[in-house]
C-alpha cells in the first residue's frame, strides 16, 4: 500500500518523503510545482535509493486524482499541497481560498469515492491567533487569524473535522506545525523560497551566503525578554518524522486527532541570529525595522500530547537547525535551480 503525498515536492513534503521511504512506505507524490522543483524528488531518491512515483498536477483536478487512485494502491493521504505566503494571501484572498479550500474539497471527495478515508493535514500554529497564554496546548481555543492564509488552515480544520463527525470511517489527523527550519543532514535538500524570503531562517541564510546585505528585525518592542518576536522553531526532519508517527496512529484507527508539532522552546529573533552565528561562524548584520503587520509577540507549543499519543519528540536542537540550514544554503546558493 502507498501513501499519497500532495505537495510532496515542497519543503516539508520532500523531507517527509525521505522519512516515509526510510520507514518502508511506498510514496506517490502529486504536486503542481507551483512552488517547488521536481529536483527535490530526485534528491529524495538519491538519499533513500527508492523511487518516488510522481504525478505533476493539481489537487483540484479530479481527472488526475482518479488516475492516481486507478493506478496506485493508495490507502492514506498526507496533504501538504497549498499556497502558504502570508503577505501574498492578503493581496490574493480569492486565489488562496480557491487553491487551499476548493482544492482540498475536491481531494477529499475523490478520496471518499475511492474508499480512502485516511488523511493527515498540514495545519499551523497560526490557528491559535494571538494566544492569551503560552505554551499553547491543543485545548487552547482557536483564535482569530490575521490573514486569508491562516483562515484557510482554520477553516480546513473545521471542514475535515465535520467530515469525520458525519462519517466515522474517516481518520483525520490535524498537525499544527510551529516554525519549521533546518534541512536534511546531507545538505542536498532544504527550503528553496522563490524571490525574497518571507520567513526568518531562509532570510538569514541568504544574508550569510551574500545574497542579501542584512537582516531586518521586525520590531524590538514586543513584550518578550529582548523585545523581538518569540517562536517555536522545529527541525524539518523532526517534523517529517511526526508524520510517520501520525501515519502509524492512523493505522490504529485514530478517529479525529489534533497534535501540536513543536519543541516547546521559544527563541527570539535575536536568539536565532546569535545561535546561527555561533553554529556557523558567519556574522549576520541586522538592523531593527518596524513591526510587521499581523505578527504576534510570542507563540510556542506544549507538545506533550504528541509525545504521549504518538511517541514523538523533536530530537534536534537549535544548533543542529542552524547548522543544517546553513549546510544546505552554502552547498546550494541558488536552491534546486543550480
Ligand atoms: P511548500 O510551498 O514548499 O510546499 C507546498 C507544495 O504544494 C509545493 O510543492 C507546491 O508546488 C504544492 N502545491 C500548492 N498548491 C497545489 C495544488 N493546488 N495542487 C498541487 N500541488 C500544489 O510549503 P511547505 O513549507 O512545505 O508547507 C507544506 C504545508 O505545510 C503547506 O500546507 C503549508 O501551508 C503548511 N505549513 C507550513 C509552515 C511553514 O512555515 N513552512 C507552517 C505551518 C504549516
Ligand atoms: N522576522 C524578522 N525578519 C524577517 C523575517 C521574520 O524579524 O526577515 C521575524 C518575525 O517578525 C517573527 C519571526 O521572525 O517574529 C518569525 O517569522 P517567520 O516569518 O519566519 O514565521 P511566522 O511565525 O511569522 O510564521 C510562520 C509561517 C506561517 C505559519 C507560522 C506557524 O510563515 O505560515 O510560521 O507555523 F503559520
Amino acid at each position: 500500500m502507498a501513501v499519497l503525498v500532495t505537495g510532496g515536492a515542497g519543503f516539508i513534503g520532500s523531507h517527509t518523503c525521505v522519512e516515509l521511504q526510510q520507514a518502508g512506505y511506498d510514496v506517490v507524490v502529486l504536486d503542481n510545482l507551483s512552488n517547488a522543483s521536481e529536483v527535490s524528488l530526485q534528491r529524495v531518491e538519491a538519499i533513500t535509493g527508492k523511487k518516488v512515483k510522481f504525478y505533476k498536477g493539481d489537487i483540484a483536478d479530479r481527472k488526475i486524482l482518479q488516475e492516481i487512485f486507478d493506478n496506485e494502491k493508495i490507502d492514506s493521504c498526507i496533504h501538504f499541497a497549498g499556497l502558504k505566503a502570508v503577505g501574498e494571501s492578503v493581496e490574493k484572498p480569492w486565489e488562496y481560498y480557491n487553491n487551499n479550500i476548493s482544492g482540498t474539497l475536491t481531494l477529499v471527495d475523490v478520496m471518499r469515492k475511492n474508499n480512502c478515508k485516511n488523511i493527515i493535514f498540514s495545519s499551523s500554529s497560526t490557528v491559535y491567533g494571538t494566544p492569551k497564554e503560552v505554551p499553547v496546548t491543543e485545548q487552547t481555543p482557536k483564535g482569530t487569524c490575521t490573514n486569508p492564509y491562516g483562515w484557510t488552515k482554520w477553516m480546513l480544520e473545521q471542514i475535515l473535522s465535520d467530515l469525520y463527525v458525519a462519517d466515522n470511517e474517516w481518520n483525520v489527523i490535524l498537525l499544527r506545525y510551529f516554525n519549521p527550519i533546518g534541512a536534511h543532514k546531507s545538505g542536498t535538500m532544504g527550503e528553496d523560497p522563490s524571490g525574497i524570503p518571507n520567513n526568518l531562517m531562509p532570510y538569514i541564510t541568504q544574508v550569510a551566503v551574500g545574497k542579501r546585505p542584512e537582516l531586518g528585525v521586525f520590531g524590538d518592542d514586543y513584550d518578550t525578554p529582548d523585545g523581538t518576536g518569540v517562536r517555536d522553531y522545529i527541525h524539518v526532519v523532526d517534523l517529517a518524522d511526526g508524520h510517520v508517527k501520525a501515519l502509524k496512529k492512523i493505522e490504529e484507527n485514530a478517529g479525529l486527532k489534533i497534535y501540536n508539532l513543536g519543541t516547546g522552546t521559544g527563541y527570539s529573533v535575536l536568539d536565532i541570529v546569535k545561535n546561527f552565528e555561533e553554529a556557523t561562524g558567519v556574522k549576520i548584520p541586522y538592523s531593527i525595522k518596524p513591526r510587521r503587520a499581523g505578527d504576534i509577540a510570542k507563540n510556542y507549543a506544549d507538545a506533550s500530547l504528541a509525545k504521549e499519543e504518538l511517541g514523538w519528540v523533536a530530537k534536534n536542537g537549535i544548533k543542529e537547525m542552524c547548522e543544517d540550514s546553513w549546510r544546505w544554503q552554502k552547498n546550494n546558493p541558488n536552491g534546486y535551480e543550480g
